[in-house]
């Protein structure tokens, strides 16, 4: 399986740009087949999770071209509404193409998404409003099979939690249906209004994205556009998560702080300078960073639950305790034992961690569990002194564009080692 080794102790310096958000391009990706003619996405991040939605694209019927980080999606002949359960399972967020199967087909058949690494991941949410909307949802065998033989209809929908997924396959199912629909408590998160704007100016009628209520005027047809995703959030808050462990000094481009609030003030709260204009950040770490005494990870304006991981090995070489509380999912310290073997010092109860911050962290083996407490693995490795090899990578290349590129570029000794044949 392939690996990333670290030698740590070098001092990021110097600049990078950060990759397109995953988590708008997959939505909008999935969005392109209720389109007709071909939808042109570009700044399309190379990640796995991008490679199994374009796989899903070219089952459901879709040309799909790849050109550097430009993605072209036509979707005239996609008449397939079954996605099978190996390609369900090779990433668990396809649930987000139950919105547009359904709309472009009347029907759409998906195997149940399991859980994954880090919760449950239920999907009750997004049924009830397929249901609001006139679609008959069955489930039954691990199969989920929604119909709406007559089209969909304008409805009022309510979400009991501002379920980002959810809100998305309504704004696209939405988009064509008969009539008008609202989405109150809806995800305010930026993807919501990358993929509003997407949709728009494809010829959809959708306002308030980004805000709790969201009006939907349902169209006859959508025509493909050209479209650049937004910058990924995540990506960036990651990166300068490395940055400040290695008491570095970093200029990241192709970021909007306005996405990064939250993140910002905790860096600045751990001694970090932080320095922007509407499209970058500057970051420069103290010699030693500071604890921050609580974090409590909400949905979108607050504290993002997919940096927690990051930010919590960064806190392990602060001076103090710091204490992290996950409101969002349930299983999402997994890479607290692996931080642990760095010679962290972690306690983990429930969805409470408490990080005591040590001088110094050693280089051993480590292995990957999950997307974000991946990439807190390297974070650590960076920091920690001598050599660390990380396993499992796959998981963190599912959302991560070239890492150690990204990372040697910033003088970080990172190397990838490829597995062996046939393995992953
Ligand atoms: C999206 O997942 C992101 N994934 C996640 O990023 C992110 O952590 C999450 O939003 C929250 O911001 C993508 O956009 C592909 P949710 P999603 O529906 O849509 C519960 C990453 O690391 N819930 O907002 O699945 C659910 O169990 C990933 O990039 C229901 O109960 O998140 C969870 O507790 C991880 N019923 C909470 O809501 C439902 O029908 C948030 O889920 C749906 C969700």
């Amino acid at each position: 399986m392939s690996s990333y080794v670290i030698e740590g102790g070098t001092r990021l310096t110097g600049e990078c740009t950060v990759q397109g958000a995953k988590n708008s391009a997959l939505p909008i990706l999935a969005a392109s087949l209720i389109c007709d003619g071909t939808s042109v996405i570009k700044n399309c991040p190379r990640l796995l999770d991008v490679e199994a939605t374009v796989k899903i694209l070219g089952h459901l019927g879709c040309t799909v071209k790849r050109e550097g980080n430009t993605v072209s999606v036509t979707s005239d002949n996609a008449s397939e509404y079954v996605i099978p359960e190996r390609l369900m399972r090779e990433m668990r967020s396809s649930v987000i193409f139950l919105g547009a199967i359904l709309a472009r087909n009347k029907k759409v058949v998906l195997s149940t998404p399991g859980g994954c690494d880090i919760g449950l991941r239920p999907i009750d949410l997004h049924l009830e409003a397929m249901k609001k909307l006139g679609a008959e949802v069955r489930e039954e065998y691990g199969n989920i099979e929604c119909s709406a033989p007559e089209g969909l209809k304008g409805a009022s929908v309510t979400l009991s939690f501002p379920s980002v997924g959810a809100t998305e396959n309504i704004m696209v199912a939405a988009s064509t249906a008969k009539g008008t629909t609202t989405v109150i408590n809806a995800a305010r998160e930026p993807e919501i209004s990358d993929l509003a704007d997407f949709l728009n100016s494809c010829g959809a009628k959708i306002s308030g994205a980004g805000q709790g209520t969201i009006v939907i005027e349902g169209v006859k047809r959508l025509t493909g556009t050209v479209h650049t995703v937004l910058p990924d959030r995540i990506a960036a808050s990651t990166y300068m998560c490395a940055a400040a462990i290695t008491g570095g000094e970093v200029k990241f481009n192709n970021i909007i702080p306005a996405h990064i609030g939250p993140e910002i003030e905790l860096f600045e709260e751990t001694g970090c300078r932080i320095f922007t204009d509407s499209r970058s950040l500057y970051l420069k770490a103290p010699e030693r960073l500071k604890s921050v005494k609580l974090i409590r990870t909400m949905p979108y304006p607050g504290f993002p639950t997919d940096i927690g991981a990051p930010v919590a090995a960064l806190l392990t070489k602060a001076k103090g305790t710091s204490v992290i509380i996950e409101t969002i999912f349930e299983n999402r310290f997994r890479y607290a034992g692996e931080l642990i073997r760095l010679g962290a010092k972690i306690r983990v109860d429930g969805r409470m961690a408490v990080i005591e911050g040590v001088s110094r962290l050693h280089g051993v083996g480590v292995q990957a569990t999950d997307l974000r407490g991946g990439a807190a693995l390297m974070i650590a490795a960076l920091s920690a002194e001598g050599e660390s090899r990380i396993t499992e990578i796959r998981h963190i290349e599912r959302g991560y564009e070239g890492p150690e590129k990204i990372l040697s570029a910033l003088s970080a000794k990172i190397k990838r080692i490829d597995g062996e044949d046939g393995e992953e």
